[in-house]
C-alpha cells in the first residue's frame, strides 16, 4: 500500500517539514543537471527550440577547455548543461559509448560543499572528486562531487561567493536565436532507475548517506498492469526542496519499462525530470506546437477521469486534446503529462507537472500511463 507522510504542512520553504529527515547538508536546491550527450550544440539547440529554454553559458576550446565543449541553457530555475567529449578516450565519450545520452550530474545547491563532501563521504558516499574551489573575476565557487545510482553523480555547488554567469570558466551565451520560453519554472522531482532489489539499497543510500525521508512508497499492487510491474520509493530532503523516486522492477508477465531502460541505458540511471509549470495548458500546447512528442493517453481515460477527480478549474475537453491527465490527493489535484524519450534509446524523458494542493505524484494515473508506455514498448518490439 502506498502511504503519505508528513505531506499536511508541505510548502516550498527552507524549513525543515519531514522530521524525519536529518538534514545535515542542507540542500538549497537543485543547482544544475548535466547531460553527456554525443552533439552538444544540437541538443542546446533542441532544448531551447522545443522546450523553451534560454541560452546562459558555454565553455569549450574558444574559453580555453581542450577536453569537452558544455552549452547551459535555462528557463526559470532550471539550469541544463549539455555537454560533449571532444576526443574519444575522454571519459565522457566512454560514457556516451555505454549509456546513449543521459544524464550525469545531479548538482545540488548547497552552503559549504566541504561540509557536505565531508560529512555524505563519513557516511559512506563515494567520492567522484575532493572540493575544488575554482575562481574567475567573479568570485568563486567551490564543489566537490559523490557517486550514487549507476553511473550517476552528485555535484554540491556552493556559489555564495560567485556572481558570474554559472560557473568559473564558462563566458555568458549570447545568442541571437532565442525561442521564448514555456513557462517551465523548477525541477519537482527527478526519478532514477535501478536494477532488481536495488530500490531499497538506494533508498538507504538516500537516508543514511544524504538525510532524506522517505515520503512515499508504492508497492508492485500500486504500478501495475496486465504485463509489467515496478516498485518505487521516493524519498525527500528535509525541506521537500529536493525528491528522488527510486523505482525498481517487479516481477511481471513481460518485461517492465524499468527492465526495457536498464537494458538500453546499460545500468541504473535517470529516468526522468518532471519540470513544473504554473500553466500546463499553455506550457504543453507550446511544447506540442514545437515538435516534442507526448505519450499517448487513450481517449476513454477522460471518460472517467472527471469522476474520479471531481470538479477541476481546467476545462477537460482541452486536456483531452492535449493528452494531460489528472489525479487528486487529499491535499488537492495535479496536472501531469509525459514526453516520449527524448533520445533514440528508450530511456530518459520529461514529465511536466502543475500543482495545485497535490503533493503526491499521480498515483491514479499510473495505470493508464504504463499502458501507454506499453504501447509504446509493443512499438519497439520490447514488450
Ligand atoms: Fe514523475
Amino acid at each position: 500500500m502506498a502511504t503519505l507522510t508528513g505531506i499536511k504542512d508541505y510548502q516550498y520553504g527552507l524549513e525543515k517539514i519531514f522530521p524525519e529527515a536529518d538534514d545535515f547538508l542542507p540542500l538549497l536546491g537543485t543547482d544544475y543537471v548535466e547531460l553527456y550527450v554525443g552533439n552538444a550544440k544540437q541538443a542546446a539547440h533542441f532544448y531551447k527550440t522545443a522546450f523553451g529554454f534560454q541560452s546562459l553559458a558555454y565553455a569549450g576550446l574558444e574559453t580555453g577547455v581542450r577536453d569537452r565543449t558544455s552549452y547551459v541553457v535555462r528557463q526559470g530555475k532550471i539550469r541544463l548543461v549539455l555537454t560533449t567529449p571532444l576526443s574519444s578516450d575522454s571519459p565522457i565519450a566512454e560514457h556516451i559509448r555505454k549509456h546513449g545520452d543521459g544524464v550525469k550530474v545531479i548538482a545540488l545547491w548547497v552552503d559549504d560543499a566541504r561540509a557536505a563532501f565531508q560529512e555524505t563521504t563519513r557516511r559512506g558516499a563515494k567520492p567522484w572528486f575532493d572540493p575544488m574551489v575554482e575562481t574567475d573575476e567573479h568570485g568563486q565557487t567551490v564543489r566537490a562531487g559523490i557517486h550514487t545510482y549507476g553511473d550517476t553523480v552528485h555535484v554540491f555547488v556552493e556559489r555564495k561567493d560567485y556572481q558570474g554567469a554559472f560557473l568559473p570558466g564558462f563566458v555568458p551565451w549570447h545568442s541571437e536565436y532565442n525561442p521564448e520560453p514555456v513557462g517551465l519554472e523548477y525541477i519537482d522531482h527527478m526519478v532514477g532507475n535501478v536494477d532488481w532489489n536495488q530500490m531499497n539499497v538506494w533508498a538507504k543510500f538516500y537516508h543514511e548517506v544524504m538525510g532524506f525521508a522517505n515520503l512515499i512508497s508504492f508497492d508492485d499492487k500500486d504500478i501495475s498492469t496486465e504485463y509489467s510491474a515496478l516498485m518505487s520509493k521516493v524519498m525527500t530532503n528535509g525541506n521537500g526542496r529536493i525528491k528522488f523516486p527510486i523505482n525498481e522492477p517487479a516481477e511481471g508477465k513481460k518485461k517492465s519499462q524499468i527492465e526495457e531502460y536498464i537494458q538500453f541505458y546499460e545500468g541504473a540511471g535517470c529516468q526522468h525530470i518532471a519540470v513544473a509549470t504554473k500553466d500546463i495548458l499553455h506550457t504543453v500546447s507550446e511544447m506540442r506546437k514545437r515538435g516534442v512528442e507526448f505519450l499517448h493517453v487513450p481517449g476513454t481515460y477522460y471518460d472517467t477521469v472527471m469522476d474520479r477527480v471531481g470538479e477541476i478549474d481546467e476545462d477537460v475537453r482541452r486536456l483531452k486534446e492535449l493528452g494531460i491527465m489528472v489525479d487528486r490527493d487529499d491535499e488537492g489535484y495535479l496536472l501531469q503529462i509525459f514526453t516520449k524519450p527524448v533520445e533514440d534509446r528508450p530511456t530518459m524523458f520529461f514529465e511536466i507537472i502543475q500543482r495545485k494542493g497535490a503533493m503526491s505524484f499521480g498515483k491514479g494515473n499510473f495505470k493508464a500511463l504504463f499502458e501507454s508506455i506499453e504501447d509504446e514498448q509493443r512499438r519497439r518490439g520490447t514488450l
